[in-house]
C-alpha cells in the first residue's frame, strides 16, 4: 500500500503497467519467424529486447494517471502511454552506447549493443523513435487530429534538442567540470525532467483540462522530473548494481556532475523531499473530474522519490 492514504498503488499500477506492457508488445509486433529479410528480424529483435519486459514503467504510469485525473480518453492515454516509452527506451539504448556512457548492464539484462552489436543499437533507437510518432498519430479515428498534433509536438519538443537531446549533449559536454547548481538544474530539466514532464501533460490532454489544471499538472510534472534524476543521481552512490539492473558507481568512474556532487548525499536527499513536497501541494491545486482523482498521480510521486532502485 502507498503513503497515499487508502490508495494501493501497487494493484493500481500492476493492472495498467499489464495494460502497456500487451500494447508494446503489439505495438512493436514480433516478426518472429516471418519471411522478412534477415536484417528486417534483427532490428525487430533488437527493439522488443530493448522495450518489451523490463523498466519501471514509470512515464506510460505518470500519462495514465494524469488523463485518469481529468477523465481524459483511455485510447489516447494508451497510445499517449506507450510513445512516452518507446522515447525513453529509445533513450536508454542509445545512453548506454560506447560512444555515450558505455554501459552494458540495462534493466538487468546486457545492454542493446552488447547483445546485438553498435549499428543494431542506433537503428533500434531510431526506429523507437519513429514508432512513438507513428503510434500518436492514429488513422482509424480513434484520436482526434487535434490532439494527435498536440500529443506529438509536446513529445517532439521533450525529446529534441531543447529537451532530451539537449540534456544529454550536456552531459557529455559537462564531463569533470565542477558546474553550478543552475546548469546542472538546466541539464537535469532537460535530460530527464523533460520527458517526465511531458508524460504527465500528454496524458492530461487526453482529457480537455482548463488552463490552470494544465498549469498545476506542469508544475507537478517540473518537480517530479527533477527529483527523479535527484533520485537517480542518489541511487547510482547508494544501491548496488544487482538492485538497480545497471551498473553502479558509472557517475563517480566517469566524472559526472550530478547532484550528489553538487550537494552531497544528505543534501540530495533532502532536496529531493522538498521536490515531493513541492510536487504534492502543485496537485492541491487541481480540480479534477472524479473523486480522489489525483491520487495515483500523489502515490507514483511519493513513489518515485522513496524507491529504491
Ligand atoms: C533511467 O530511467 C534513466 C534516467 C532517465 C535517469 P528509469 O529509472 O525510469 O529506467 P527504467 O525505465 O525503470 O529502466
Ligand atoms: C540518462 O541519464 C538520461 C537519459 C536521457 C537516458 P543517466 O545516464 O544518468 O541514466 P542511467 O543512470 O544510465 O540510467
Ligand atoms: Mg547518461
Ligand atoms: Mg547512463
Ligand atoms: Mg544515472
Amino acid at each position: 500500500m502507498s503513503a497515499v492514504l487508502g490508495f494501493d498503488l501497487e494493484t493500481w499500477a500492476q493492472a495498467q503497467a499489464g495494460q502497456v506492457e500487451q500494447a508494446l508488445s503489439n505495438w512493436v509486433a514480433n516478426m518472429g519467424s516471418s519471411q522478412a529479410s534477415a536484417g528486417l528480424l534483427k532490428l525487430n529483435e533488437a527493439m522488443r529486447y530493448a522495450v518489451l519486459g523490463g523498466g519501471k514503467r514509470l512515464r506510460p504510469l505518470l500519462a495514465l494517471a494524469a488523463s485518469q485525473a481529468v477523465g481524459g480518453k483511455p485510447a489516447a492515454a494508451l497510445r499517449a502511454a506507450c510513445a512516452a516509452e518507446l522515447i525513453h527506451a529509445y533513450s536508454l539504448v542509445h545512453d548506454d552506447m560506447p560512444c555515450m556512457d558505455n554501459d552494458v548492464l540495462r534493466r538487468g539484462k546486457p545492454t542493446v549493443h552488447v547483445q546485438f552489436g553498435q549499428a543494431q543499437a542506433l537503428l533500434a533507437g531510431d526506429a523507437l523513435q519513429a514508432l512513438a510518432f507513428e503510434l500518436l498519430t492514429p488513422d482509424d479515428g480513434s484520436v482526434d487530429s487535434t490532439t494527435q498534433a498536440r500529443l506529438c509536438r509536446m513529445l517532439a519538443q521533450a525529446a529534441g534538442g531543447l529537451g532530451m537531446a539537449g540534456g544529454q549533449a550536456i552531459d557529455l559536454a559537462s564531463v569533470g567540470l565542477p558546474l553550478t547548481s543552475e546548469q546542472l538544474h538546466e541539464m537535469h530539466r532537460l535530460k530527464t525532467g523533460a520527458l517526465l514532464r511531458a508524460s504527465v501533460l500528454m496524458g492530461a490532454h487526453c482529457g480537455s483540462p482548463s488552463a490552470a489544471v494544465l498549469q498545476a499538472l506542469g508544475d507537478y510534472g517540473a518537480a517530479i522530473g527533477l527529483a527523479f534524476q535527484v533520485v537517480d543521481d542518489i541511487l547510482d552512490v547508494t544501491a548496488d548494481s544487482a538492485t538497480l539492473g545497471k551498473t553502479a558507481g558509472k557517475d563517480a568512474e566517469q566524472d559526472k556532475p550530478t547532484f550528489v556532487s553538487l550537494m552531497g548525499l544528505q543534501g540530495s536527499k533532502d532536496y529531493a523531499r522538498q521536490l515531493l513536497a513541492r510536487a504534492l501541494t502543485s496537485l492541491d491545486t487541481v480540480e479534477v473530474t472524479r473523486p480522489h482523482g489525483t491520487e495515483a498521480l500523489r502515490a507514483l510521486a511519493d513513489m518515485l522519490v522513496n524507491r529504491q532502485f
